[in-house]
């Protein structure tokens, strides 16, 4: 009896031990996208307290105001464009796997684009414009390949337009306007879609070589410092 009895306990303190333990691990995967916009938040000057629901503590961000997720509590958007935020970005982005819009425009954030939101594999749209970024658009962008906007527009940005980019083929909108680029436009790859608009008023950056004839039509575009896509 006493051995059946100590059996039945031991394998219920085993049990209890593999639930603790499995919970654990729920809580740490759970908290690992939590954590990253954590790591943002401590990164950014909020001064209009857009991020006070911020609340680390809880087992996932799913609940945060600007934050979206999907049916399996993996963050899909993050929407803080107008927000009057500055500071920087965090490589910690780069964790937010199933992460499809990053929209940031219209702040004063500052520093780099970190090389790590090249991992963001399932990102639709990175919007970064109006903003005071420096430093050089990262290579590893042009891993993202569901990307379809991409628009840098309104920053401070150096360096050449990474050739790899003209390999995202789902790229439909880019406006890159409004910066410090060098160097030679991309033409060939999803790059054949855009027009002067996209690189407008970058200063040292080279001109696109003069348009064959009657390949581009002449009509002035509609709607200034977006790119157009013109449909014969
Ligand atoms: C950036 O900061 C300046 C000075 O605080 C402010 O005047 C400006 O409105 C801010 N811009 C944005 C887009 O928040
Ligand atoms: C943005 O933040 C600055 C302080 O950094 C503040 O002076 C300004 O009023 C804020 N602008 C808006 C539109 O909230
Ligand atoms: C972007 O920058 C250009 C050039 O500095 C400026 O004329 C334009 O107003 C800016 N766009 C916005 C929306 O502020
Ligand atoms: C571009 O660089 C020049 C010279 O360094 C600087 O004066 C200008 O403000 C920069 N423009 C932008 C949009 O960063
Ligand atoms: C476009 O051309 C550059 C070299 O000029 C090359 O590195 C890149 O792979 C090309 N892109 C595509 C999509 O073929």
């Amino acid at each position: 009896m006493d051995a059946v009895m100590s059996t039945t306990s031991g394998s219920a303190s085993v049990w209890l031990f593999l639930l603790f333990g499995f919970l654990q691990l729920l809580k740490l995967s759970g908290n690992v996208e939590g954590d990253a916009l954590n790591a943002l938040k401590s990164n950014l000057v909020d001064p209009n307290n857009v991020l006070q629901s911020w609340d680390p503590t809880l087992v996932n961000p799913c609940t945060w105001f600007h934050v979206t997720c999907n049916s399996e509590n993996s963050v899909t958007r993050v929407d803080l464009g107008n927000a009057n935020l500055s500071g920087q970005l965090v490589s910690q982005l780069g964790v937010l796997s199933n992460l499809q819009y990053l929209e940031l425009y219209s702040n004063n954030i500052t520093g780099n684009i970190p090389a790590e939101l090249g991992t963001l594999t399932n990102l639709v749209s990175l919007d970064l414009y109006l903003n005071s970024l420096r430093g050089t658009i990262p290579d590893t962008l042009s891993k993202l390949e569901k990307l379809r906007f991409l628009r840098l527009n309104n920053n401070s940005l150096t360096g050449n337009i990474p050739m790899a980019l003209t390999k995202i083929q789902s790229l439909q909108v880019l406006d890159l306007s409004n910066n410090n680029l060098t160097g030679d436009i991309p033409v060939n790859g999803s790059f054949s879609l855009f027009t002067p608009i996209s690189y407008n008023n970058n200063p040292f950056l080279k001109a696109l070589p003069a348009s064959p004839p009657s390949s581009v039509p002449s009509t002035p575009p509609s709607s200034p410092g977006l790119p157009v896509i013109v449909f014969l």
